[in-house]
């Protein structure tokens, strides 16, 4: 069994102009010890996802479908199991959260209080113990616990909210956007901590991102995002060498890496914007911004289907695309 399934999930929020669809049916599941990697632009959904897992969405969202942590649905849990299973079960690292560190709080004594919360059993001696031993863990010496917040660099901020999400032992851990707020050589120390981690620890991992270049780094399976769903799953490498969505090859190639030649040459990259959720574009969601729509894609919206072993994607012009016609 899968340590997190979603299925057939659908969240919209509240606003002025009716409700807002950010989630329109996702199907996708993390298996246990596995990092699946969420990609997408921003605005797609991702965040709303990784909230949904906690069940941490805002009072005015409206929430369909299944989300099984551990076999177990989530969204109609009552109250006491919700707060048994957050954090020990499933935790996250909410995106932008190292700037939300308490600036007035040492941040052993921020993780300890975490600690607290969630072991009722717990002396406050063992969990300053436990601080300690967790900021060691995400590799700061031991002492570090003593810090402020303002007395560490961003990659440090974010290797204590690391340490936070693990305080309580959970087997999946959401990482929304991550690395993001880092340069890039502290994003590769924080990718290899994590990559470090999750192996020591068995840790399932949802790593959300816009940047699918990173994903090649940490995900044994990418599922890619768009307008609330999603539009192709399957292995890293596969996904990222030899994306089947159109989506997908634009999202890859707005990151060129450095030295890749053959994307410097040919740029493609990914003209306009994503569309908002309260103006969904009809049939394909990504026609108008697809440099190979048809006139088909307009009319009809393309279901996520099987495009070999363990892949999938959803576009019309699909076929083409394993012939090599688009290519
Ligand atoms: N609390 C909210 N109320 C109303 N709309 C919201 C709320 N939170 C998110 N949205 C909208 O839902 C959509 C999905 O937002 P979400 O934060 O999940 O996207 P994201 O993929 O995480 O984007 P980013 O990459 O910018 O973090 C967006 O259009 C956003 O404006
Ligand atoms: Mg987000």
């Amino acid at each position: 069994m899968s340590i997190l399934e979603l299925k057939d999930l659908r969240i919209s929020y509240a606003s002025s102009e009716g409700r807002l669809p950010a989630v329109r049916g996702v199907d996708l599941h993390v298996d246990r010890g596995e990092v699946l990697g969420l990609a997408g632009e921003s605005g797609c959904g991702k965040s709303t996802i990784a909230a949904s897992v906690l069940r941490l969405l805002p009072k005015d969202a409206e929430i369909d479908g299944e989300v099984l942590l551990d076999g177990e649905d989530v969204l109609t849990m009552g109250w006491t199991r919700l707060r048994a299973v957050r954090w020990s079960k499933a935790s996250i690292i909410f995106q932008g959260a190292m700037h939300g560190l308490n600036p007035v709080k040492r941040v052993g004594d921020q993780i300890a209080q975490a600690i607290l919360i969630h072991d009722e059993s717990a002396s406050k001696e063992s969990a300053a113990r436990q601080a300690r031993e967790l900021i060691e863990q995400v590799k700061l010496p031991a002492r570090r616990a003593r810090a402020y917040p303002h007395e560490l660099s961003g990659g440090q901020k974010q290797r204590i909210m690391i340490a936070m999400a693990l305080a309580c032992g959970p087997e999946l851990v959401i990482a929304d956007e991550p690395t993001t707020a880092l340069d890039v050589m502290v994003q590769a120390q924080i990718l290899d901590l994590l990559k470090g981690l999750q192996s020591e620890l068995g840790l399932a991992t949802l790593f959300i991102t816009h940047d699918l270049s990173v994903l090649t780094e940490v995900a044994d399976r990418i599922a890619v995002m768009y307008a609330g769903k999603i539009v192709e799953e399957g292995p890293a490498k596969q996904v990222f060498d030899k994306p089947k969505h159109p989506y997908t090859r634009a999202l890859g190639s707005a990151f060129p890496e450095i030295g890749d030649w053959s994307y410097r040459m040919s740029p493609v990259g990914l003209a306009g914007d994503p569309p908002h959720p309260n103006d969904i574009p009809s049939g394909c969601a990504f026609h108008p911004r697809c440099p190979v729509a048809t006139a088909e894609c307009a009319d009809h919206e393309p279901r996520l289907e099987s495009v070999g072993p363990a892949r999938s994607a959803s576009c019309l012009l699909l076929e083409p695309v394993q012939n090599g016609q688009m290519a």
